[in-house]
């Protein structure tokens, strides 16, 4: 079942490491640590965001095991990546079938998701609920049985829904953790840092900034008061660069011109959030990005805040900023809309499990995923 890719190439950089000729050459793979055990799953690793994560996880020193999985083929990606000399094995599942998924997951301490339908002009977020809602619900299905304890982050649009939805599943299916379950917000935190970069003419990598909410239009809130080194703007600037950060997916779909949305920058975030979960896995101390989580800050469950990362997922929220009287208002605007996008999600979800058979045992969870899938369409 498992289609390992290079089965000759696992041999070959076995003897290599117990040799000394590539580690004296290639020293990129090496973390000083040894600690390069992880196993992460892509799923929908043959798209647009798909492809270039899956090229930077295969860059990843902490990745032992790099997984792709999709349902278009994913052989010819896995194989063109497998070539690249560092230490992580891919391997490759493909096709429709939920076995494959479930054996995709297999022990992974990782799974991202980034399949599914991106955005078209004049399309919102919210939109994409009806064809990607599936896919949360599938995979929650999949990992309930091949990796319970994983780390499950969504960059699959909407993540204001399909976290909850997936939220819904994985309680279902009695492996919940609210601990563990990601919505990937991480491209606003990177839009942030470049626009106000570009703006006060200096590095990106400088620039700190927590962006809370959510993940669509007025509901991605920059919060520029407690932005590092201190914003140099006044009131209009920070309007200008929040409504740039909040539309700046409609720069890239419109830019486009019909050919999709984000894909690299978003492999780019994503990369860099999975890699913000596999040093939390590693222990490392301080590890603090912004991501869409279950939460009691706001009345609402679900809401993006900065947490700390560690082994076992969110060690701790670290809650609101102080706000000031404008970022205030913006927070009591953006609240109505999130949660009417989480209620209906919570409720899309709790149709879908009354009306399939979604169980606990698992033997029922092949049939669970397609009975969903079917209910939902
Ligand atoms: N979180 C963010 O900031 C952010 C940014 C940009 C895009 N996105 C979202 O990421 C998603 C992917 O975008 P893209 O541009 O890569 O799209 P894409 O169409 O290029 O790729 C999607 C891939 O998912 C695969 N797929 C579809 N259904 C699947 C399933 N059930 N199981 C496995 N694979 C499946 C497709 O075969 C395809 O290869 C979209 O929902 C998009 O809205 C999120």
């Amino acid at each position: 079942m498992l289609n390992c890719v290079y089965a000759g190439m696992r041999v070959a950089t076995k003897a290599q490491m117990s040799g000394i000729a590539v580690q004296r050459n290639c020293n990129w793979y090496r973390n000083g640590r040894g600690e390069r055990n992880y196993k992460v799953t892509v799923v929908g690793a043959g798209g647009g965001i798909g492809q270039p994560l899956s090229l930077l996880l295969k860059q990843n020193a902490l990745i032992d095991d790099l997984t792709l999985h999709d349902l278009s083929p994913t052989k010819g990606v896995a194989t063109d990546l497998s070539h690249i000399c560092t230490r992580t094995h891919v391997n490759f599942f493909e096709g429709v079938k939920q076995e494959g998924l479930i054996d995709s997951l297999k022990d992974a301490n990782v799974v991202v998701v980034a399949a599914g339908q991106p955005r078209k002009m004049g399309m919102t977020r919210d939109d994409l609920v009806t064809a990607n809602a599936t896919i949360a619900m599938a995979v929650s299905c999949a990992m309930s049985i091949s990796c319970p304890e994983a780390m499950l982050a969504f960059v699959t649009n909407p993540i204001n829904m399909l976290v909850p939805i997936a939220a819904e599943f994985l309680k279902a299916r009695g492996v919940y953790d609210p601990k563990r379950l990601f919505g990937v917000t991480t491209l606003d935190v990177v839009r942030a840092k470049t626009f106000i970069a570009e703006f006060m003419s200096i590095n990106p990598s400088l620039v700190d900034i927590p962006v809370i909410g959510g993940h669509s239009g007025n509901t991605i809130l920059p919060v520029f008061s407690h932005c590092s080194p201190k914003f140099t703007g006044v009131e209009d600037d920070v309007n200008r660069l929040t409504k740039r950060i909040q539309d700046a997916g409609n720069e890239v779909i419109a830019a486009k011109a019909g050919a999709g949305s984000a894909t690299l920058s978003m492999a780019f975030a994503s990369a860099y959030f999975v890699n913000a979960l596999l040093r939390g896995l590693n222990n490392e101390p301080n590890v603090i990005e912004s991501a869409y989580v279950s939460s009691d800050v706001t009345d609402l469950p679900f809401f993006a805040t900065p947490v700390l990362l560690g082994p076992y997922g969110i060690k701790e929220n670290m809650g609101l900023p102080e706000l000031n009287t404008a970022e205030q208002a913006a927070l009591e605007n953006m609240l109505p809309e999130l949660g009417q996008s989480i209620q209906a999600a919570i409720r899309l979800a709790q149709f879908v499990l009354k009306e399939s058979n979604v169980g606990r045992a698992q033997g029922e969870a092949t049939a669970s995923a397609s009975s969903a899938s079917a209910q939902l369409a």
